[in-house]
């Protein structure tokens, strides 16, 4: 009987050990852009911003550094775009969605 206990006290602490193994909970914490915690709200990615983004970073850093988005205004940002588009062979419709992508925030 003596025995008994003991094995299922044994039987216990293991499975507790696993139980509580699994239930670590999990902080990982997802890798996000240093300043977005700085950044009021950020608007949600859309479809067409994220197109803006990827013509952004595909055809704007050929000639020069990639500029930060806060480098420039909205209103500095619109004779720069539409003078870069140019410089990178984009129609205005590509320009517009660089533009409003650099400006969503
Ligand atoms: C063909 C090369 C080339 C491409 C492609 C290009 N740029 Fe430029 N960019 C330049 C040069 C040269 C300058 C500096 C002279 C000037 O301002 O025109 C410049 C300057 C800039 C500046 C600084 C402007 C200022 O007034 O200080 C910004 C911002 C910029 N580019 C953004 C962009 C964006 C956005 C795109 C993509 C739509 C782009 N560039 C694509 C050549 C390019």
């Amino acid at each position: 009987m003596k025995y008994k206990v003991l094995v299922l006290s044994v039987l216990a602490v293991i499975i507790y050990s696993c139980a509580s193994k699994s239930s670590v909970p999990t902080t990982e914490v997802k890798n996000t852009e240093p300043t977005a915690s700085t950044k009021p709200a950020p608007t949600v990615m859309t479809a067409e911003l994220a197109e803006g983004k990827s013509l952004y970073e595909n055809n704007c850093a050929k000639c020069h550094k990639l500029y930060d988005a806060k480098d420039f205004s909205a209103e500095e940002w619109k004779p720069i775009v539409s003078r870069m588009q140019k410089k990178a062979h984009l129609d205005d419709l590509a320009g517009q969605k660089i533009y409003n992508y650099i400006t969503m925030n």
